[in-house]
């Protein structure tokens, strides 16, 4: 409980510091939402964070604990039960190990599209962190390195939640 209080305020202050960072980096208005909404670029800053993930097969084994969870949480299950969720897996896999500068290449659709007319609310995608939180702690990832990718991921929700 107390971890998830701490995690829940972390990824608050990654919100906060990736908010500050776009409003004070983005050039133009239309490099920051076409970032967002394509997924996030690749960080060549965050390779060392890649390896504390365990590289590729860190990050398969990962997700896979990632979409059981999501599966589990009657808050995210609705989402994914008709979903091809070996697909997703594996462009989430892709995703997070192009954001971590791994070896990889991110050939899923852009976030934009992909979550256009699905409803998600606020409610849903802090489920949907949280239960990547789960995964991650379950995996020992450290909470340093987990806050990392948190804070990629976080601003991606200006498109994903629609409602
Ligand atoms: C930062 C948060 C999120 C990230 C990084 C993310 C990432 C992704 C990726 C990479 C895909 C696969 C794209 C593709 O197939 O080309 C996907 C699909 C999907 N996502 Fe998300 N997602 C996020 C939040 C959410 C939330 C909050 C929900 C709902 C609770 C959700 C529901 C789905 C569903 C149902 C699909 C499958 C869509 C389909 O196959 O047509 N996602 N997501």
């Amino acid at each position: 409980m107390l971890k998830h209080s701490l995690a829940a305020a972390a990824l608050t202050a990654g919100l906060l510091i990736s908010h500050h960072a776009l409003a004070q980096d983005a050039p133009a208005k239309s490099d920051q939402s076409t970032t967002e909404a394509a997924s996030a670029p690749r960080d060549p800053a965050l390779k060392p964070v890649f390896d504390e993930f365990g590289g590729k097969p860190g990050l398969v084994t990962l997700v896979n604990d990632f979409m059981d969870n999501l599966m589990a949480d009657p808050v995210t299950r609705p989402f994914f039960a008709n979903a091809d969720r070996e697909h997703i897996k594996k462009e989430l896999v892709d995703q997070f190990c192009v954001i971590l500068d791994g070896p990889c290449t991110y050939t899923g659709r852009d976030m934009a599209s992909v979550h256009k007319g699905m409803g998600v609310n606020r409610t849903n995608f802090n489920a949907l962190v949280e239960d990547l939180q789960t995964a991650m702690n379950k995996h020992g990832v450290p909470f340093r390195a987990q806050n990392k990718l948190l804070a990629k991921l976080a601003p991606m929700h200006h498109v994903i939640i629609t409602r």
